[in-house]
């Protein structure tokens, strides 16, 4: 079977035409995703009903020209079989029952087996394999140690970190040792969902942006690298993403990974021009997709001229947002697939 356009990318080929996904393909911009939604008000329940799952999951894929699958789920579904209760409330966004604050309630974490907990992801992605054509990759992914981390400590979705940072700059050890377990928990996850059937892995750094380049070095780097290493050995490309995390591509270009998935943020040609033999991912402002559709044209046209010469996957520089028209994600894929390098 011939690869697709996405994993020849990943193996560091130069396509005419380039692949695209988008972060949050499956979610609320779409109707029918909201129809589905509306059937679970529970989001967690939603998420390990792999029927539902695998459904979601394949619903943008319909609509639109995508170069791959991900998977529905979400980077917080590894904190309950940890120990770590979690809800996700309408309006407010994820909360964690007894945030994690000591040394002794790290010590108290389960050591959760994801086989076994989360046995519904690896039904979902059976589930999606067989409603996806052959050559779309279903992408597998976890969120990094540090922002997985920042929920379990900070209660809630927090820019600055400020819990994580107190808990690091009090007590180390206690610190180190929760991130070295998401490490591992982490890692072991993401390279099951590649034996379940995953063509590639993503790593989402949600908040890795809200430390310096030192404290990054020292509070995320190492057990990002950590979860690599295990995951790698499933032998599926690992994408790395960091949001708002410019300031730290020198740290972030040293990992392991496959490819870099860049924020919108980012000054995309100066990013490759720095660095012409590493395999990027963006990112397109996804607020852009509001605009009329001659400017997302023009815009993604910019990318695609500035890449065309280089492996390079097509995305958003973060999630689609709520609100975005149909027809702005239309035409930025449009864009892509009738460009000729
Ligand atoms: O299509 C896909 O991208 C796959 C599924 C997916 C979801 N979340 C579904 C989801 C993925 C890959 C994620 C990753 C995720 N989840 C991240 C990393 C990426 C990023 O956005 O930076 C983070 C930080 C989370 C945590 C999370 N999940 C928050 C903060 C929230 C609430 C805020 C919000 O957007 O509603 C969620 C809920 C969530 N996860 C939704 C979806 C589709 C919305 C739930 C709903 O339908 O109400």
């Amino acid at each position: 079977m011939e690869k697709s356009l996405f994993l020849k990318t990943c193996a560091g080929e130069v396509t005419s035409t380039k692949p695209v996904w988008m972060m949050r393909q499956a979610g609320r911009y779409l109707p029918e995703y909201r129809e589905m939604r509306a059937k679970f008000p529970n989001f967690l329940e939603f998420v390990a009903n792999p029927e539902a799952a695998a459904e979601v999951t394949v619903q943008p894929l319909r609509r639109f020209d995508l170069d791959a699958a991900i998977l529905f789920s979400d980077i917080l579904v590894v904190l309950a079989p940890m120990g770590i209760s979690v809800e996700f409330i309408s309006g407010k966004g994820p909360q964690v029952k007894s945030p994690v604050q000591s040394y002794r309630d790290i010590q108290g974490l389960s050591t959760f087996d994801s086989s076994k907990e989360l046995a519904y992801t690896r039904k979902a992605i059976e589930l999606t394999k067989q409603q996806i054509s052959k050559e779309t990759p279903l992408l597998g992914f976890v969120g990094g140690p540090l922002t997985v981390a920042s929920y379990a400590i900070e209660g809630q979705t927090s820019k600055a970190l400020a819990h994580t940072k107190r808990l690091y700059y009090q007590d180390p050890g206690a610190y180190h040792e929760f991130l070295d377990k998401m490490a591992t928990d982490l890692g072991t996850y993401l390279s099951l969902q590649a034996d379940w059937g995953c063509d590639a892995l993503v790593i989402m750094d949600s908040w890795a942006g809200a430390l310096s380049a030192e404290d990054y070095q020292k509070m995320a780097y190492p057990y990002t690298q950590k979860l690599i290493s295990i995951a790698k050995k499933a032998g599926k490309p690992i994408i790395h993403y960091a949001n708002g995390a410019g300031h730290l591509i020198e740290n972030i270009l040293q990992l392991e990974a496959t490819a870099f998935g860049l924020d919108f943020r980012n000054d995309l040609s100066a990013t490759l021009n720095k660095n012409p033999n590493t395999i990027f991912q963006g990112n397109l402002e996804p607020a852009l997709l509001f605009a009329p559709v001659e400017t997302i044209q023009e815009k993604t046209l910019e990318i695609l001229e500035q890449v065309k010469n280089r492996p390079h996957i097509m995305n958003l520089g973060h999630g689609v947002l709520q609100e975005t028209p149909l027809e702005g994600v239309q035409a930025f894929i449009k864009t892509i697939k009738n460009y000729k390098a």
